[in-house]
This record gives C-alpha cells, structure tokens and sequence, in this order.
C-alpha cells in the first residue's frame, strides 16, 4: 500500500509539487507545483475541459473575475452559512474544527453534542473546551484606496470596501448566466464550465494538497427544466464516472459513492453525492456532485432585481432554471492520479526496487526521452539530436536527458512517469535503429528511426 509520506518525497524530489513559500518556511495550506507538477496539472485540467466542454454540444467556457461585487456573497448565502464548528481549548488555546476531531458528529454539531464526546485536546491532552462557534472561512481583503484604519470613524465606508476571495468558483458562473442566455442564445439543458482559483480560510489544511487554503476547482452548472432534474442528476453522475475511470484512469474500485445526508449538505443543495476515493490516508472527498435547485438564480434576481427566467422555446413556458452541479478539486485528482499511479518494483534479479509513476500516457509529463547512450560521443549526440527534433515536430511533451548513465536515466524518467524511452546507441549509426524501452514492463524493443 502506498504512504502518503512517499508521495510527498516524490513530489519534492522530482519537481511536482513543493511547499508554498518552502524558502521562508512554508505557508500553511499553500502549495506550489513544480515544472513536472505543471505539466500534469495542465493535462489534468486539459482532459476536464476536453471532455466536458469540446467534446459536447450543450456546454460552454467561462472565465469569471476572482473578485466578485460582495453582494455575490450576500446572495449565495456564503456571508451568513460559509462556516465551520471552531472549538478552542481553553488550556492551551489550540483551535480546531470539531467535527474532524471527534468522532461520528455532524459539521452542524452544537457545543452540548462535541463536550458529550469528551474529547481530548490533539495538542495538550486536557478536556476544557470553550463554546463551538461558527468561523466563516472566507477571506476578506479590501478593495481600493480606503483602508480599515482610515475609516475608523466610518463603519459603514469600511464595511462597503470590503470584498472576498471567492470561495467557489460556481457564483462567476451563476452572475454571468443571464449574459449568457441574452448573448449566444443556449437552449436548456445547458451547462457552464469553469477552471480556476478558489481560497477557503480552512481551521486545518492537512493531508498534503487534499486541504489548502487555495486550491483550483474545475465546477459545471449544468441548468435544467425543473421536473427533469432527475433523469440528468443520473446524466452527470454517469459521465462524472466516465470521466475519472476512462480517461483519467482511476481505478474504480477506489471511487465510492456517498449519499450526503440533509444535516451534512451544503445550505443550497437538496441532493448531493461525494464521490469518495481511497487515498493513501484512507478515504476522503474527491469531488462532489449537488442539485442546487434554483436557489443560486433566484437568489440573484431577488437582490439584483434583473429576471434570470429562461424562456421556453417551443412551449413559451418561462422558469428559474434548476442546476445540477459537479465539482472536482484540481489538487485532489492530482493526489487521486499521483497515488494510483506511485508503484514499486523489485528490479529483475537484483537485490534493489524501482520506484515507477504508471501515468496513463495522455496525463504523463512527457510521452517521450530522447538520449545518447554516452554523451561524450559527438556522434551519438548528433544523432541523438536530430531523433529529439524529429520527435518534438510531432509530440509536443518530448524531452532530452543525457544526465548520469543510462540506468539513472531510466530510474529518473520512470519516476516522472515517462512511458517511453528513446536511446541513440552505436547501432543506431549504421543500421538507423533505435532503442525503445517500456516504462513499465522495461522491456526493450529495436525500431527504425522513421517507424517512432
Ligand atoms: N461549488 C460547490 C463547492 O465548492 P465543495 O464540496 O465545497 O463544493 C467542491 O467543493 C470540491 O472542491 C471538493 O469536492 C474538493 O474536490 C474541492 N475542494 C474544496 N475545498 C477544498 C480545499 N480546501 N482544498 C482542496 N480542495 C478543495
């Protein structure tokens, strides 16, 4: 079984993923990718918007502001319910969520329900809780010139600066739904995609890059007739499914299904499924699956006072849309794809393990290595080079490793999940043949140059 602890060392070791801020001592909740991480992000969110957007008639793109007018807030109802259970420990002033410290207990748990689970503190061991109170977790920064400290004597001028980090993706999608359906004219059902940042003020980031501060969501609001909100619930959930077993790659035996009870659904869902998936640390929330009903849109056309009805074409019939709404945080499927990938080996006949990242080749960083066997030969390298440039006309992800010998060129690439290798060796200079060696089964194979 995988540890988390190897994953993270891999991620440093190889250029993935490092801790934010690493050189002032890190950042907590904040992670940075790496040249390798990039790459794999980027085919990550790549193959989402592929899927779900060029691949389909009914979904469109969206790139909304981070920044949004703080009414958004007020309207969605993140202001007043975006809020976890802090609890603080009276004897050494510790605070943590409540319901990630004890156990079998709601997100809505009440001061009454966590003392009755006599938990202890994580850091000092004591039992002397102050009371649960609810910690909105969005940030707050302040837009403009103004600053709080100028307006002391003005609350209300403070209060009208004040702007939020968005915490979901989705409101962009939501305040821009009537500009949609007045610009390209969309017929129901309908789905808007959004990638991009998202921050939460979250009491504990933990377990690496599961939960952080700021992370990237990839969310569709997918609008539909009211009473066919079912049959396309069913829909999402198929081709959410699909997504994540055929083209990433995950196995399905790690997806779990988990039907969230009421007192556990976020305040706008009236269904909502977690997709939950069997990390190295057990199993945790992937993504997340809600039927949002028409609680965003109504909300917005009750505080903006513009219609966001939806004209029936055929029938004349006009309605607040429904939604349904998947979404999937960038970082957790990278963590889901990085561990069902991670894999060791006993290396055939020596006494020593090979360390593999069976990435299925549409998310591998690069598809090909290209390298001279020895790199002190100017012919091999020549040759080598011209193998490099033929192949990068052809595959973007191509790259050139003529580091250490060619045993630690094998370990290096199988570590970045490189599914094939390319060697320019002595043979290649007469009979125009090259090496092609399997990332994961290392068997080799002699191809002609112009057959790659
Ligand atoms: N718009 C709906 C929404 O934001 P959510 O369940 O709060 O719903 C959706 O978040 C997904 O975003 C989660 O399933 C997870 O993949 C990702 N996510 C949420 N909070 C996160 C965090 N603090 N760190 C990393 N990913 C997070």
């Amino acid at each position: 079984m995988t540890k988390l602890e190897d994953i993270v060392s891999l991620c440093k070791r190889r250029g993935f993923i490092f801790p934010g801020s690493d050189v002032y001592g890190g950042f907590a909740g904040t992670w940075d990718f790496g040249p390798l991480g990039v790459m794999l992000k980027k085919n990550l969110m790549d193959a989402w918007w592929h899927y779900f957007v060029e691949m389909r008639d009914d979904m469109y793109g969206i790139d909304a502001a981070i920044l949004m007018n703080p009414r958004t807030w007020e309207a969605s109802g993140h202001t007043a319910t975006f809020a976890d259970p802090l609890v603080e420990c009276k004897e050494c002033k510790s605070r943590f969520r409540a319901d990630k410290i004890a156990a079998g207990i709601a997100e809505s748990v009440t001061t009454d329900e966590f003392l009755a689970t006599h938990t202890k503190c994580p850091v000092c061991g004591k039992e002397n809780w102050g009371p649960i109170r609810k910690f909105n977790m969005m940030f707050r920064t302040h837009v403009g010139a103004v600053l709080p400290e100028d307006t002391q004597d003005n609350p209300d001028l403070a209060a009208q600066n004040i702007a939020y980090l968005r915490p979901e993706t989705a409101q962009g999608i939501f305040t821009n739904y009537k500009n949609v359906i007045d610009t390209i004219y969309p017929s129901l059902p309908f789905g808007l995609a959004q990638q991009g940042k998202a921050f939460r003020n979250e009491i504990s980031p933990r377990d690496f890059i599961l939960r952080d501060r700021e992370c990237s969501q990839m969310e569709i609001e997918y609008f539909v007739a009211p009473d066919t909100w079912e049959a396309n619930f069913e829909k999402m959930r198929a081709s959410q499914h699909d997504f994540l077993e055929q083209v990433i790659g995950l196995p399905s035996d790690h997806i779990h299904e988990y039907d969230v009870p009421a007192e556990d659904r976020a305040h706008y869902s009236k269904r909502t499924i977690d997709f939950m998936f069997d990390y190295p640390g057990g199993e945790e929330e992937l993504m997340g699956l809600a039927y949002r009903t028409d609680f965003d849109l109504s909300n917005i056309q009750r505080a903006s006072g513009k219609s966001m009805e939806y004209r029936d074409k055929v029938t004349g019939a006009t309605f607040i849309p429904h939604v349904i709404e998947p979404s999937i945080g960038v970082e957790r499927l990278f963590l889901a794809v990085l561990s069902s990938a991670y894999t060791e080996e006993k290396v055939d006949g020596k006494d020593e393990s090979r360390i593999i990242l069976k990435l299925p080749e549409n998310l591998a960083p690069y598809k090909f290595c290209v390298s001279p066997l020895l790199k002190n030969k100017p012919e091999l390298v020549e040759k080598a080079r011209e193998v490099y440039e033929k192949l990068r006309t052809k595959y973007t992800f191509v790259t050139w490793d003529d580091s250490g010998n060619i045993g630690k060129r094998y370990r290096k690439q199988d570590e970045i999940g490189t599914p094939k290798c390319v060697v320019i060796d002595f043979d290649t200079m007469t009979d125009d043949t090259v090496t092609v060696r399997d990332r994961d089964t290392a068997e080799q194979i002699r191809i002609e140059i112009n057959k790659l």
